[in-house]
């Protein structure tokens, strides 16, 4: 982005003048320019091409005239209205569902609160320091300070030199991530959705820059789009149907991933089976999906929507997608990407779909070894999955390590790598996240 457009874009935030002054005298970033170019190149509103933690998400750079074909299959705008909620399957699903409010998936975005935000607003763990005011010289000093106030939590960004100090606040609205590696933040202004500059990493439980986001800059203005909360949230309302919109209906936010969204809307099955008496012996749940029932391909793919970084271009609005279905009318899978390597990160369909485990077993699915309504259970636990098609000894390493193997085939045949998406850099220091790499095979 051109910095006349990052002031102008400021400005229209009612930005400090000074803050688009300090985004362009941003230290020279060391690394080489090609690399630069390619996780910082766009700036700002340009969310689709940032870096992420969850998925690698590589957006065409058109999206004009997508939702045509979409439409068609789908009959148009996403569906809400029949949307029942997790409370109502509690009633009668208490074996889901006592567990699932223990997941990830249940927890992956919640409301700001002081048991929702992991991060500290202590003094003296409340400030990220990107480099001092009291010792800047021609370059400005930036940083950033998370408070608890009696109306909420805010970041305030406090920039400048001092007797010059510029600063600029938000409220955090919506926690973004479970935490198992880290939570980002939104917040509103108007009715329109922003991501901020601060985010908390729970290797060492600290605050850091927000993927993606320039060291030395103080970034309000990161549009949080519909595909954000397609991944992280039950429904939300966008205004129009530029997937790169961030105005929303405020009031349609459902948070979590909910029952509904792998089940699909419940609220005809519940109303069903509240005016029967007692279920009939031998019911099965009418006007509900199972995805233990559809094909093996057609349950991968539910799990891809979310869970496979190299579908890339929207074909139909968010949230439209409706399980059982087939994700490739709805999202176009990157030709370029799937020849190459999958990265390990957020691809998990990618990688298992390389497994020669997955292509000689026609029923093998995620669920072979998941149950998403508990939560994860540690590594080396898996094995037993592993045991439901395998011999120990079809493990070379039988041999000469005995039965012993048998407790843990994970760390060998699924090792824990780092991303190759670089996902946060702050003052110098960069993280990348460990996934597990979900391609089954002997590791060197
Ligand atoms: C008033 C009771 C009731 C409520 C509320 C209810 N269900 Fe059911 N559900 C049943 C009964 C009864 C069955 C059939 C017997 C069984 O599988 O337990 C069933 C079956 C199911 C099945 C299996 C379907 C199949 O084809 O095998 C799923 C999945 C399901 N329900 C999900 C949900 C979800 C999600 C919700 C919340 C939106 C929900 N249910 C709310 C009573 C209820
Ligand atoms: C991330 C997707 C996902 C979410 C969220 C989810 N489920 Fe499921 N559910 C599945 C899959 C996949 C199956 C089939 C395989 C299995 O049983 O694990 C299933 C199966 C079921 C069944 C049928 C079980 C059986 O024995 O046949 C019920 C009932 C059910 N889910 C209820 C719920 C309820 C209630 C919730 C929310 C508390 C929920 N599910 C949340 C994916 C999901
Ligand atoms: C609507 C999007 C969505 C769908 C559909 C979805 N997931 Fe997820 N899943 C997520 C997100 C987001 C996370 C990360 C949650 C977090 O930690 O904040 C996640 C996390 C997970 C985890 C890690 C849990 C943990 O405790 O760290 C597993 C395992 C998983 N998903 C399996 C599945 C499987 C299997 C399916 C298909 C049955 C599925 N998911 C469908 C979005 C989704
Ligand atoms: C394609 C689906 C997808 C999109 C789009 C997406 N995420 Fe994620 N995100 C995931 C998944 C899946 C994970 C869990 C890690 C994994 O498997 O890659 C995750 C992990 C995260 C985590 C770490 C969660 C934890 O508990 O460790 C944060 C924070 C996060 N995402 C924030 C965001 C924000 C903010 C956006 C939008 C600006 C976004 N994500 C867009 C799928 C997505
Ligand atoms: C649903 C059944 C199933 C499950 C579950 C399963 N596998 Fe496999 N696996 C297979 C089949 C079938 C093959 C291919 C055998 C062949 O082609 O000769 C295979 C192949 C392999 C290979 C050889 C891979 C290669 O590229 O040469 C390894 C290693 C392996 N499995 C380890 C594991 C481990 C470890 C687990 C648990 C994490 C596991 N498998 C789970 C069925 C399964
Ligand atoms: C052969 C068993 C197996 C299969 C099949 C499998 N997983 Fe996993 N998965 C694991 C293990 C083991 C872990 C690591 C759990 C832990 O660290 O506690 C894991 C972790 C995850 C995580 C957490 C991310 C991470 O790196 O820790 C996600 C998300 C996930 N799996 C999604 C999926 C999806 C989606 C599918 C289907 C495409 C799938 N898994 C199929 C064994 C499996
Ligand atoms: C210490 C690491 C380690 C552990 C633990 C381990 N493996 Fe292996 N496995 C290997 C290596 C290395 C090979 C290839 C060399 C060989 O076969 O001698 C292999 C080979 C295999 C193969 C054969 C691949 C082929 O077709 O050649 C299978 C299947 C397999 N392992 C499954 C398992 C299962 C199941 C477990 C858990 C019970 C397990 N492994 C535990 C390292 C390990």
């Amino acid at each position: 982005m051109a910095p006349a457009s990052v002031a102008l874009l400021l400005t229209l935030l009612g930005f400090l003048a000074a803050a688009g002054q300090i985004a362009e005298r941003a230290t020279p970033d060391p690394r080489p320019q090609s690399r630069t170019g390619l996780i910082y190149g766009s700036l700002a509103l340009d969310t689709a091409r940032a870096p992420h933690w969850g998925g690698s998400r590589k957006w065409s750079s058109s999206h004009s005239g997508i939702y045509e074909t979409g439409s068609a299959v789908h009959g148009g705008k996403p569906q809400h209205d029949k949307y029942a909620g997790d409370a109502a399957c509690l009633s009668c699903h208490q074996d889901q569902s006592n567990s699932y409010v223990h997941t990830a998936h249940h927890l992956t975005s919640q409301p700001a609160n002081k048991d929702s935000i992991l991060g500290s607003f202590r003094d003296g763990s409340n400030v990220l320091m990107i480099a001092d005011p009291a010792t800047a010289s021609d370059d400005p000093g930036l940083y950033f300070k998370m408070e608890a106030k009696d109306n909420g939590f805010y970041q305030t960004a406090v920039a400048g030199w001092p007797g010059q100090l510029k600063r600029r606040s938000e409220r955090i609205d919506v926690v973004v991530g479970s935490g198992v590696r880290g939570q980002s933040y939104l917040y509103w202004h108007g009715d329109q959705l922003y991501e901020l500059p601060v985010s908390y990493w729970s290797d060492g439980s600290r605050w850091i820059n927000s993927p993606g986001y320039k060291n030395r800059t103080m970034n309000f203005s990161r549009a949080a789009i519909p595909r954000c909360l397609e991944c992280h949230a039950t429904y939300i309302e966008p205004r129009s149907l530029d997937p790169l919109t961030n105005h929303y209906v405020k009031a349609s936010l459902e948070l979590g991933i909910s029952c509904e969204r792998c089940h699909g809307l419940g609220a005809d099955h519940v109303s069903l089976h509240r005016t029967k008496a007692s279920a009939p012996a031998g019911s099965t749940g009418e006007a509900i999906l199972n995805p233990g029932k559809f094909s093996r391909d057609r349950q991968v793919d539910l799990c891809a929507l979310c869970h496979n970084g190299i579908r890339s271009q929207e074909l139909a609005p968010a949230f439209s997608f409706v399980p059982g279905k087939p994700l490739d009318n709805y999202l176009q899978p990157n030709e370029g990407d799937i020849a190459t390597h999958p990265d390990v990160h957020g691809n998990q369909v990618g990688l298992l779909e390389k497994s020669r485990c997955y292509l000689s077993s026609p029923k093998m699915s995620c669920s072979t070894c998941h149950d998403v309504h508990q939560p994860e259970r540690p590594a080396a636990a898996y094995s037993n999955r592993c045991l439901t098609c395998h011999q120990v000894e079809s493990c070379g390493m039988s041999k000469t390590m005995g039965q012993k193997i048998a407790d843990n085939c994970i760390d060998c045949h699924m090792p824990v790598e780092p991303t190759n998406a670089i996902i946060s850099e702050t003052a110098g220091q960069v993280m990348r996240p460990k996934m597990r790499n979900h391609w089954i095979k002997v590791y060197p």
